[in-house]
């Protein structure tokens, strides 16, 4: 049950990657409520011009805020380059967390001084990103790799396909012949290839995932952090196919999840 001082926490992405913050969130926030969105009506943001995403994450940001939620959480790297400030300006007054890749703490624990970035197209040639190496790895070797269609697998729930494992067989392993000792994964989407890079990393690099930070910054900010109410609840929700949502947990590694959720997932509209 929705008390007033248990906090509603809203995690949005384009689809099934910020449940990776999600998961993190359930774990390190349990009396929050949590509500997940994902716009799976369009679904992948990372090919979209800045415009297209500035227009989707202010719909989704409302949409959530209409279902409650007192805090938001932008679980979507692209979004957050491309659109956080435009969220922020719309409610001034809403706690707003964003993504962003782990580049600086992929600067203080490499070894060789060369990182690899795995992100979208549109992340990969934002500003954001620029002025984030800019201001935290300034000296060391920025390796940053648009990963064309990786988010779509992993929508698919091709985890270890081989189109997956070519790809990263093409543009991570030549890099990590080189020297590069920290891989960060700048989507949220690739928490879930964690598994497949690994194993064809052999211990030769670090993955960088911030989604425990985020989860964190998240549970403090609601204020849900100091909060010692009983467990809150999670809902599920998307702008298509909402069922996907729920029947992707398994695969995903986040049947935890499940014993939490309030009820089947729903479809919201967001326009
Ligand atoms: N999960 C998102 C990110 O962190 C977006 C992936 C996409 O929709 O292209 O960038």
């Amino acid at each position: 049950m929705t008390t007033q001082s248990q906090p509603t926490i809203g995690v949005f992405d384009s689809g099934l990657g910020g449940l990776s913050v999600l998961g993190a969130l359930a774990a390190e926030c349990p009396s929050a409520h949590l509500v997940y969105a994902a716009d799976t009506a369009h679904v992948p943001y990372g090919n979209k011009t800045p415009a297209q995403i500035r227009a989707r994450v202010l719909a989704m940001g409302q949409a959530l805020i209409n279902e409650g939620c007192t805090t938001l959480v932008v679980a979507c790297n692209t979004a957050t380059a491309e659109a956080i400030e435009a969220l922020r300006a719309a409610h001034p007054n809403m706690p707003i967390v964003g993504v962003e890749p782990g580049i600086k703490p992929a600067a203080l624990n490499t070894q060789s001084g060369q990182i690899a970035v795995l992100a979208t197209a549109a992340t990969a040639k934002s500003q954001r990103l620029a002025q984030l190496i800019a201001r935290h790895a300034p000296h060391k070797t920025v390796h940053i790799i648009p990963c064309h269609g990786w988010a779509t697998e992993v929508e698919a729930l091709h985890l270890s396909s081989p189109a997956i494992i070519k790809e990263i067989e093409l543009l991570l392993l030549p890099l990590i012949d080189q020297g590069v000792d920290q891989v960060v994964l700048g989507c949220t989407h690739y928490d879930f290839l964690a598994p497949t890079l690994n194993m064809l990393i052999e211990g030769k690099a670090q993955l960088v995932g911030v989604a425990g930070a985020v989860a964190r910054r998240a549970c403090q900010v609601s204020g849900a952090a100091t909060l010692t109410t009983t467990q809150g609840n999670i809902r599920l929700v998307a702008t298509a196919n909402p069922e996907r949502l729920t029947a992707a947990l398994p695969a995903l590694g986040l049947n935890a999840l499940s014993a939490r959720l309030s009820k089947s997932a729903q479809l919201m509209v967001a326009d």
